[in-house]
């Protein structure tokens, strides 16, 4: 059965339930939107928390896709699936091209008319540029960036209304008895917490963002009417080296600096991140549906998150 059109709700399709997914659908669904998370498996956090539903759905299925959105019609669709671990992807580099491919194919082929917005990524360029606007050359850094920027190119050449927002670093609040910590900040908070050594990258910099506001920006750019760029940039105000934001994560939790340990990117498990994984938009300050939108830096970041950490 169609999903019903409530007047002024936005029916809203969110593919991916994971950290940003979980994030985004949060935000639409406590503004009003009738937001749907699909993913291939049941998201920790039940969506029906937060007012937004789940339902099963492999994305790389162009025939369950076509089912989905049959029975949905949602006007605004947002990609934000997986395989997102850099490292998973270096190590399995046609699946994952494969799968960024072919969702991003089934969902240019079925949106329509509808907004259809994807969540990029840095690792598009490869990491010389101290920082990369829109209109930096692209030159994937590893496999997982070349199969994004595949899915960039298809969701480009075959959707009029597609919009693809390639995103920083993304971090926030994740439980302790989470399977695993998803985001940075979150491993490093409850590390510190715990009084664990935390070892980070002193030359790998990037520009982090809050959850938040992602989530905002993606609103934002859903909801305006006015024509908007194939591509955008969302970074943090901040240009910052994984070491040195795990050094304000410890401040801001009372934790002693010398449990962060500084190590050479080559050595830890960031190996095959683009050294300057840091994006600047010189677009999204300039749009009517993003001017009002602000994006903290990491230190309200960090003392936003703080007593979410420390409870
Ligand atoms: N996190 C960041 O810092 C960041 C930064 C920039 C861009 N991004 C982009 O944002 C996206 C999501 O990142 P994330 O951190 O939220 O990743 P995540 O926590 O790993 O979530 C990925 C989600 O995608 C789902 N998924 C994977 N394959 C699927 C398929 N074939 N069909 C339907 N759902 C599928 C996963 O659930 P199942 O496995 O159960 O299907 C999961 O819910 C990625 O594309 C990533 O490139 C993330």
């Amino acid at each position: 059965m169609m999903a019903p059109r409530v007047p002024g709700r936005a029916r809203t399709l969110v593919v991916g339930s994971g950290f940003v997914g979980t994030g985004i659908a949060r935000r639409l669904a406590r503004a009003g939107d009738t937001v749907t998370l699909v993913s291939r498996g049941r998201p920790a956090r039940p969506p029906e928390e937060y007012g937004a539903r789940w339902s099963a759905l492999d994305a790389t299925d162009s025939a369950a896709c076509g089912r989905l959105v049959s029975r949905l019609r949602p006007e605004r669709i947002v990609l934000v699936h997986g395989p997102s671990d850099v490292t998973w992807c270096e190590a399995h580099p046609e699946e994952a091209a494969a799968a960024h491919a072919a969702v991003a194919a089934n969902f240019a082929a079925l949106c329509g008319t509808s907004r259809l917005l994807m969540i990029s990524t840095d690792n598009v360029f490869d990491g010389h540029a101290w920082h990369n606007t829109e209109r930096t050359p692209v030159s994937p850094a590893n496999a997982y960036g070349r199969a994004k920027r595949r899915a960039e190119q298809l969701l480009l050449a075959r959707a009029e209304r597609a919009v693809c927002l390639r995103v920083s670093l993304v971090y926030g609040h994740e439980p302790v008895d989470a399977d695993k910590w998803l985001n940075f900040f979150a491993a490093c908070a409850h590390r510190l917490t715990a009084g664990a050594p935390v070892e980070a990258p002193d030359d790998h910099w990037t520009t982090p963002v809050h959850v938040d506001d992602v989530a905002d920006t993606v609103a934002a750019l859903l909801t305006g009417t006015d024509p908007l760029p194939p591509v955008l940039h969302l970074g943090g105000p901040d240009r910052i080296t994984r070491a040195e934001w795990a050094a304000v994560i410890a401040e801001s939790l009372n934790a002693p600096a010398g449990l962060v340990v500084p190590v050479p990117k080559a050595r830890s498990r960031y190996a095959s991140r683009p050294e300057n994984a840091c994006l600047v938009s010189e677009l999204l300050p300039t749009l009517p549906a993003t001017r009002a939108v602000s994006v903290r830096g990491v230190r309200d970041g960090a003392r936003d998150l703080a007593a979410a950490f420390l409870s």
